[in-house]
């Protein structure tokens, strides 16, 4: 455990027993760190104690988010990656908050109706399982950008823990051997794919040595060539073939014309804590600053953990937050989302006029709100140094493996990002969300994410550091470790581990872990006249969410990883 206190909790132990018991897994997964030097919490314990060592050798939380940014790619290649895309929040010793945008892009041939047939229905399939799927990756643009700029260490320092774990092979966990034999029938149409995610067509066993040659040979064109090693060269060309080889559109001058872009986080407050977020093309932040609005008028402390109270309001905040993003959300740079509206606290409490205590909604009657035309498989890595630094950083290729195609001879997965714009008005994507126009489809836009990277503070000082994959439940799984810290007072292990709910608008349900409502709660729930309050197994894993949090705490920092997944967080070495 890297020389880090284990403080895992008897009261957390039975809740994470409890939960895995609830979700009918037998594996308890927990990791609860602390060190006064500096944590780290991700989906992959490998790609944590990286950027613990990294912190360890004097690197900031910047060099560590960078350097576990890549070992993600190796050890956890269902989500971390190099040919998809990522949204970092840093917060600088100095106090400046900045956002780093490496979302992936539609091709510049990308076109509105792609997804289209000729009696413009959705072509099932084409946006999540083909090479028309993949927006240009942004990852390596995003990471080298934010190491230049803010880092302290060079790139062939904080690339080479992955190089290794790619070159010299890990030791298969056994969550991962799972997932790739579980995968085997999808990776099977790709010949690069199945010669790195299995044997000769036989499953990788957990426990054997896993080695990803090309993808070694990737990371070194990038160690000695920065972005051209990925954007130009010998990886371009890879690329580009690959997309010949399937019919896909990701060009030379796509990949050629590809720059992260800095953004000024969203902004908001709660209960005197300061949040900052991922702005769009992500809807994370604005809907997170909605809810928590909306729920500021609520005493949610007093009325309780789970309670009926409690969950109504908030399934109330997030059926408004969803209609609103489903009209508004979309890429900034090319529609006028209201921004500033949506956020603010006045529209809050107007979008719950029509809020009726102990009365549930109706979707169908709940459109986005009334607002002034003219403004018109996933992983989140959580890092606090002792220097003031802190880093949410939540990147992915959409679903797990992406849209299952290795580019040949490069050894990494290509994204299916793409099935996050709206292929049709109304027609609900892989995670149900639906859109219009502001997140069509259109070349070089950014197709709409749900990824929450979010820093809390508390008198000015990192305090929480928090996001998670699952695709719509993002935002909510955010939402509710923030409201466990700050209104239930719970701490960190208890506030990741404690069960979840989520609504999204539309369908109008409330998708729910087993043990997130007592059966009294449901029951007043559904008198409430809450419709399809269902047990769900979420879009990640071992249920809603995979918060993997960091936190202050007066004598030094707490890492946890989300006991419903195998994370690990590591703590920086004190001595
Ligand atoms: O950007 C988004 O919102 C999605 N592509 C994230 C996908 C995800 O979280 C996958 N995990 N279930």
């Amino acid at each position: 455990m890297l020389g880090s206190k284990f403080v895992l909790s008897f009261r957390v132990f039975l809740l994470i027993t409890f939960l895995l018991q609830a979700l009918g897994s037998e594996k308890v997964w927990a990791d609860t760190v602390f060190s006064k030097k500096g944590v780290v919490a991700s989906r992959s314990s490998l790609a944590s104690a990286v950027g613990a060592k990294i912190m360890e050798q004097g690197g900031n939380a910047i060099d560590a988010a960078v350097a576990s940014g890549f070992a993600l790619a190796v050890t956890y290649p269902s989500a971390g990656n190099l040919g998809g895309g990522g949204f970092m929040v840093i917060r600088l010793a100095d106090g400046q908050i900045i956002t780093n945008d490496h979302r992936e892009k539609a091709p510049l041939s990308a076109t509105k109706d792609m997804y289209l047939d000729d009696n413009k229905e959705i072509i099932k399939g084409l946006s999540t399982r083909s090479h028309l799927a993949s927006g240009v990756p942004g990852t390596v643009a995003g990471l080298i950008d934010v190491l230049e700029k803010f880092g302290t260490m060079p790139l062939a320092k904080v690339i080479q823990p992955a190089i290794d774990l790619a070159k010299d092979g890990f030791i298969l966990p056994e969550d991962i051997a799972r997932q790739l034999e579980s995968r085997t029938k999808d990776f099977s149409p790709y010949r690069a794919s199945m010669e790195v995610f299995t044997k000769a067509g036989e499953p990788h066993k957990s426990g054997e040595l896993f080695l990803q040659t090309d993808l070694s040979r990737t990371l070194m064109r990038i160690r000695q060539l920065g972005k051209k090693g990925f954007y130009e060269g010998e990886t371009a060309e890879l690329i580009v073939q690959e997309m010949k080889r399937g019919g896909g559109l990701i060009s030379k001058e796509d990949l050629l014309a590809y720059e992260s872009v800095w953004r000024e986080p969203i902004w908001g407050s709660y209960r005197g804590f300061e949040i900052a977020s991922m702005p769009p093309p992500s809807s994370g932040g604005v809907l997170l600053v909605q809810m928590l609005n909306m729920l500021e008028n609520f005493d949610i402390a007093g009325l309780g953990f789970g309670a009926p109270g409690t969950a109504h309001a908030m399934i109330e905040a997030q059926r408004r937050a969803y209609a609103d993003r489903s009209e508004y959300l979309g890429d900034s740079d090319f529609y006028p989302v209201p921004i500033e509206k949506l956020i603010d606290k006045d529209y809050a409490k107007e979008r719950f006029n029509d809020f009726e205590v102990g009365k549930a909604g109706f979707s169908e009657a709940t459109g986005p709100g009334l607002l002034a035309k003219e403004s018109l498989e996933t992983a989140h890595l959580s890092i606090i140094d002792n220097l003031g630094n802190a880093v949410a950083y939540t990147t992915t290729l959409n679903l797990s493996y992406g849209s299952k195609i290795v580019v040949d001879g490069a050894g990494f997965l290509l994204n299916n990002e793409m099935d996050d714009f709206s292929a049709k008005e109304n027609e609900p994507n892989w995670f149900g969300l639906v859109g219009r126009k502001a997140n069509a489809i259109e070349p070089e836009k950014r197709m709409l994410s749900s990824m929450t990277p979010t820093i809390v503070l508390k008198d000015g000082e990192p305090f929480l550091v928090t996001g998670s994959p699952g695709g719509s439940t993002i935002i909510t799984t955010t939402l509710q470790v923030i409201l466990n810290v700050i209104d239930h007072g719970m701490n960190l292990s208890d506030a990741v581990a404690s069960p979840r709910f989520h609504h999204q608008w539309r369908p109008d349900r409330v998708i729910h872990e087993e043990t997130a409502f007592t059966t009294q709660t449901k029951n007043e729930l559904l008198q409430m006249g809450h419709r399809n309050v269902n047990i769900h197994p979420g879009y990640y894993g071992g249920g809603i969410g995979d918060a993997n949090s960091v936190m202050k705490l007066p004598d030094g920092y707490v890492g946890v990883s989300d006991p419903r997944n195998a994370g690990g967080a590591k703590g920086v070495r004190e001595n």
